[in-house]
């Protein structure tokens, strides 16, 4: 790490657990890349210290943020200003500080949709199946309905789905289907899909052997995005490799909203290749 002086400008992250959080590892990696006196640090802040901890980001003149579990929606009472696109998911997961003034931003989304773009993916008119309904998916399914995706979305409890779908639409003015997670309605869904995202966790470790999708349903004409990083190549994306469809994994997805965060604290492009190439040792290193 570069040497820490008096005019250090310091970003971090906050959330509990942070122990894992590859930010910290990605984020100096970048700042000394580009030869930025700026340096990244883990605060493990639990529930009831975050008005505190959010105190503490404006007296200590912290300039940059990031917000991760449990954090991302209970932050937004404390902050100055919403970027739209976090005001309408509901969820902040960067915090810019302009002298004492703090603004909230959505990267987890804008990061999402960079991932697709860099692959050459397009969402304008394109049919997006998105598997689940949780946290992870409420910024997915705004950001690709916003970039005029057709989205259908199917999650295990439909009512979530349901309820996710009537948000999307009502912020977005697109139509949004949604269909209980079932082989019948996957199968249907994929007939005419572009894209399949999986946001749910089946897959994850310690459950790598399962799959949210049978792989008879996976084909050439398909692109798989993966938000899960654990395995990086998790069973979905290797019956999706399999069967010749285009693959996107949940460490992109990582790595690009750090990129994108990067850019809101420092004014300048990312150092891309770096962020990746550090996230992925950071991920062995935990393995
Ligand atoms: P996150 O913030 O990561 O999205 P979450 O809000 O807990 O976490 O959401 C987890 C998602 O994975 C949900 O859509 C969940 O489905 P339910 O709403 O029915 O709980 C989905 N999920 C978890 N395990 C699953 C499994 N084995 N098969 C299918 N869906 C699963």
């Amino acid at each position: 790490m570069s040497r820490i002086t008096g005019r250090t400008k310091v970003c971090g992250i906050i959330g509990d657990p942070v122990e894992h959080s590859m930010s910290p590892a990605m984020q100096n990696a970048a700042f000394q890349e580009l030869g930025l006196d700026y340096v990244y640090l883990p605060f493990r802040v639990g529930r009831d210290d975050l008005e505190k901890a959010i105190e503490g980001v404006r007296a200590l003149g912290i300039v940059g943020l990031n917000v991760t579990i449990p954090h991302k929606v209970a932050v937004i009472p404390f902050l100055d200003k919403l970027d739209p696109l976090a005001e309408e998911i509901g969820a902040v997961n960067t915090i810019v500080n302009s002298g004492g003034s703090l603004a909230g931003y959505n990267t987890d989304a804008t990061g999402f949709l960079q991932a697709l773009i860099e692959r050459g993916i397009e969402p304008e008119g394109k049919k997006v199946v998105v598997l689940g309904a949780g946290g992870a998916s409420r910024g997915i399914c705004f950001i690709l309905a916003q970039n005029g995706a057709r989205l259908t979305l199917l999650n295990r409890t439909l009512e979530r789905a349901q309820e996710l779908a009537r948000r999307v639409a009502g912020e977005t003015g697109r139509e949004v289907k949604a269909l209980a997670l079932n082989e019948a309605n996957v199968t249907e869904a994929l007939r005419t899909a572009d894209i399949l995202v999986n946001t749910t966790s089946a897959g994850m470790s310690p459950r790598a052997d399962e799959t949210p999708v049978p792989a008879k349903l996976l084909k050439k004409d398909l692109a798989v995005f993966d938000i899960v990083y654990n395995p990086v190549q998790t069973r979905l994306l290797r019956e999706a490799e399999a069967a010749g469809a285009r693959t996107i994994n949940g460490v992109d997805m990582l790595v690009w909203q750090g990129v994108e965060a990067f850019s809101l604290w420092t004014g300048r492009d990312a150092p891309v290749e770096i962020m990746k190439r550090e996230a992925m040792r950071a991920l062995r290193r935990e393995d």
